[in-house]
């Protein structure tokens, strides 16, 4: 028998999720030498993913969405790696790494349709398993899957970057500055905007907290003669109004994300009548075949488009991001910061993805090595 570290649902947060309350670690008893069901592994956390998205999954299980609630009193999941402690599945040995949905435990049994999910790493790039699950998991894709499928960036592009100090941010920089893409790109506090400059090389970034997103975009038109024209969204509010307000007629906005809205009523777009004005195209696309999709179409111009990236991974989309974006992390051409939390806790963690007093800086990610 081991004591195992689990997080627990507790309770359903009303606006911020609250360390203890809503989340709540707690300690069982796992006999580790136990027989498997045919199919299972018995893995160990080595890390676990704290994503903005997750706020949304700690609701009432009775709303839809488009990932299921989590169940009140069970263990959370998100995106991990694990290592095979125990395997009673061919697909998987001893001792391999497996990155997929696991449970926040520190030990925990995947029955087979669980583990059937997962895929085993060979981490040839020598990558810590931190970044995994972030600019070379799920978080990478997204910024991946905005900057070459959907935005289509070229040198003669400017983009601007919202919410950029995290993993969607910090690929779509780097990957815009390969590219040979202005960049204009947001964050909360000085050390993160000097990170943005430092790290990306990005041409303009700025504290939204303290400079007027309004003002920045504006003078960037005057000074260069030319607005930006893609805005990668990661947080909608009032840099979304900035952005319709100041992109170029024609432009693209790539809605991955509205972190302003996760822990309270939605902010509400004032101008959106600019969509109209600049001929912009508003599609909304939240699977490709089985759900429905909603569209707002108005005149002819390059799509702004929002996605979820889990409906695109085929296994052809997810052969040609391995191929390409780890390979570049591993070569430094895509710079990684993590914010490496050492354990479980009772949330505290997952807090500082909203609560905006900068205590974290990069992948909000957890460590069980
Ligand atoms: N569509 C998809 O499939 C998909 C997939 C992955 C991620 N996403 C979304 O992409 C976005 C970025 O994800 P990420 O993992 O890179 O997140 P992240 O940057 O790690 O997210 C947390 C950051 O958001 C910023 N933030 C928090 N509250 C804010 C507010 N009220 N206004 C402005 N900024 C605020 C904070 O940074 P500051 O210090 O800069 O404020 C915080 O550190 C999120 O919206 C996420 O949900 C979407």
């Amino acid at each position: 028998m081991v004591k195992v570290e689990q997080m627990i649902f507790n309770a359903i947060p009303s606006g911020m999720p609250v360390p203890g309350e809503t989340l709540k670690k707690v300690e069982r008893e796992l006999d580790l030498d136990a027989p498997l069901d045919d199919g299972a592994v018995l893995l160990k956390a080595l890390t676990l993913s704290w994503d903005p998205y997750l706020r949304g999954r700690m609701r009432d299980e009775s709303k839809e969405s488009y990932v299921p609630a989590f169940k009140l009193g069970e263990v959370i999941a998100n995106f991990g790696v694990g290592e095979v402690v125990q395997s009673a599945n061919s697909t998987f040995q001893q001792g391999q790494k497996l990155y997929g949905s696991l449970d926040f435990a520190t030990y925990q049994v995947l029955p087979k349709d669980r583990a059937d999910s997962l895929v085993a790493l060979d981490n040839k790039e020598g990558l810590p398993w931190t970044t995994w699950v972030g600019s070379a998991g799920m978080p990478g894709q997204t910024a991946w899957w905005a900057v070459e499928k959907v935005a289509k960036l070229s040198k003669d592009d400017t983009v601007f970057v919202s919410g950029a100090s995290g993993p969607v941010g910090q690929v779509t920089l780097a990957l815009a500055k390969k590219i040979g893409a202005k960049t204009i790109a947001s964050a909360g506090s000085p050390e993160k905007v000097d990170f943005l400059r430092d790290t990306y090389g990005v041409d303009r970034a700025f504290n939204y907290k303290t400079e007027d997103a309004n003002q920045v975009l504006a003078q960037w038109a005057k000074d260069t003669g030319k607005p930006f024209n893609v805005y990668v969204d990661n947080v909608a509010g009032p840099q979304l109004e900035a952005a319709l307000e100041n992109i170029a007629r024609g432009g693209t906005i790539v809605a991955i994300g509205a972190v302003t809205d996760y822990n309270g009523s939605p902010y509400g777009i004032r101008n959106v009548f600019q969509v109209v004005a600049k001929e912009l195209r508003w599609e909304v696309r939240r699977s490709p075949a089985s759900l429905p999709s909603l569209a707002l179409t108005y005149g002819h111009a390059p799509a702004p488009q929002g996605f979820i990236i889990l409906n695109h991974l085929t296994p052809e989309v997810l052969n040609e991001f391995y191929t390409e974006i780890p390979p570049a992390i591993a070569s430094g051409s895509i710079p990684v910061k993590e914010h490496i939390f050492k354990g479980l806790d009772n949330g505290e963690s997952f807090l500082t993805l909203f609560d905006q007093k900068n205590s974290n800086f990069g992948k909000a990610v957890i460590s069980l090595e």
